[in-house]
């Protein structure tokens, strides 16, 4: 057990907040396959307390997601206060508020990664979404706004002056968008700079590339956006190399030692042998067909099941053929003929 915030955590391996696939069905899975925490996808402040019809399904989630965060984006303290308040947040142990998102409307706006410009208004934000959440918050952040130029360090103590309870670090900058590589040598700073703790994100998709992010920054969680896509299987894997020492893992001159290497190559390979893709489809639509009506499933369901698919010898037919799902039918025909194992 792993103590975040307060909440007593069985992995320290996450799934980030995605817009578009972070959806309540993929979160289930994930959860099922041993994310210790996962992430809604941003919710807009003002879209929740104005009654923006879209925002129910977003706020939906599965007992086997316990605990779970809400993911807020907005710019205005008190309207993100009311948000954290809401009755539909009520289901979430932890409101994080997005401090990263790069996309051009909402950092016009002042939203997301705006922020990282701006540690005042940050520590007015918290305060104020602590004081209406009533439960941990928490920020996600990026490394600055213009490449070269990092702001996450003053952010993350705004952050914490004003009471959040952690801080998950994606260190690109908002110019990068999602290109490049994540520099973690922030995220290390961050770390030793702030008494809270700090999650690692960006570029982690598998063991080594979590075995190089942890012997880096020595974050207390690790968070996975595009590596657990398809695949989440890997949030088993991670949470078992977690389990490792550092003197298990790393060698004297930093580099990961023989036998964690092969162990991990073990598990990984065991896990993907494992995993049965229509299992999870199965899952994943079951839960969305709670929220959602048939042809949106079929539509949220599209690109899932190309990234499901991905590295298989059917990723190519699966890419045609999900192109052309019009209903849930359709979606478990494909996964039965392309995804299931044996
Ligand atoms: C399609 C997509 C949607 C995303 N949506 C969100 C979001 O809603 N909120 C957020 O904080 N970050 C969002 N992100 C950023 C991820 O949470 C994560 O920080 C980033 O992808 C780096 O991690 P990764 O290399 O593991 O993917 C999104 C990223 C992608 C690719």
């Amino acid at each position: 057990m792993f103590d975040f915030c307060g909440l007593n955590l069985d992995s320290r391996i996450f799934l980030a907040p995605l817009a578009g696939f972070s959806d309540a069905g993929f979160r289930a899975v994930c959860a099922a396959y041993g994310a210790g925490l996962t992430y809604t996808e941003m919710v807009s402040a003002a879209g929740l307390i104005y009654g923006n019809r879209g925002t129910s399904a977003l706020l939906y989630t599965e007992p086997v997601c316990s605990p779970r965060a809400v993911q807020l984006f907005g710019r205005d303290p008190d309207i993100m206060s009311r948000a954290a308040g809401d009755e539909l947040l009520r289901g979430f142990d932890i409101v994080d508020i997005n401090m990263g998102c790069p996309v051009k409307k909402v950092f016009g706006n002042g939203d997301g990664s705006a922020l990282m410009a701006r540690p005042d208004l940050i520590e007015e934000i918290v305060r104020a979404v602590r004081e209406g959440a009533e439960r941990p918050v928490t920020v996600k952040l990026r490394a600055g706004i213009a490449l070269g130029h990092p702001s996450v360090v003053e952010c993350a103590r705004a952050a914490v002056r004003a009471g959040a309870g952690a801080v998950t670090v994606h260190p690109r900058y908002r110019e990068q968008m999602y290109a490049g590589q994540a520099d973690h040598t922030l995220t290390a700073k961050v770390k030793s700079e702030v008494d809270v703790p700090v999650v690692a994100n960006g570029d982690i998709t598998d063991a080594m590339s979590y075995f190089s992010v942890r012997g880096l920054t020595h974050a207390d969680a690790y968070m996975l956006g595009r590596g657990a896509l398809g695949r989440p299987w890997i949030f088993g894997v991670l949470g078992k190399l977690d389990a490792l020492s550092d003197e298990e893992i790393y060698a004297a001159d930093g580099g990961v030692k023989r036998e964690a290497a092969m162990y991990a190559e073990e598990l990984t390979e065991k896990a993907k042998a494992d995993f049965d893709a229509f299992d999870a489809v199965k899952r994943h639509v079951d839960v969305l067909m709670k929220i959602l009506p048939c042809r949106t499933v079929a539509n949220v369901m599209k690109l899932h099941l190309c990234h499901y698919a991905k590295n298989t010898p059917h990723a190519k037919a699966v890419r045609l053929a999900a192109a052309r799902v019009n209903d849930v039918e359709d979606v478990f025909a494909l996964a039965e003929e392309h995804l299931k194992k044996g």
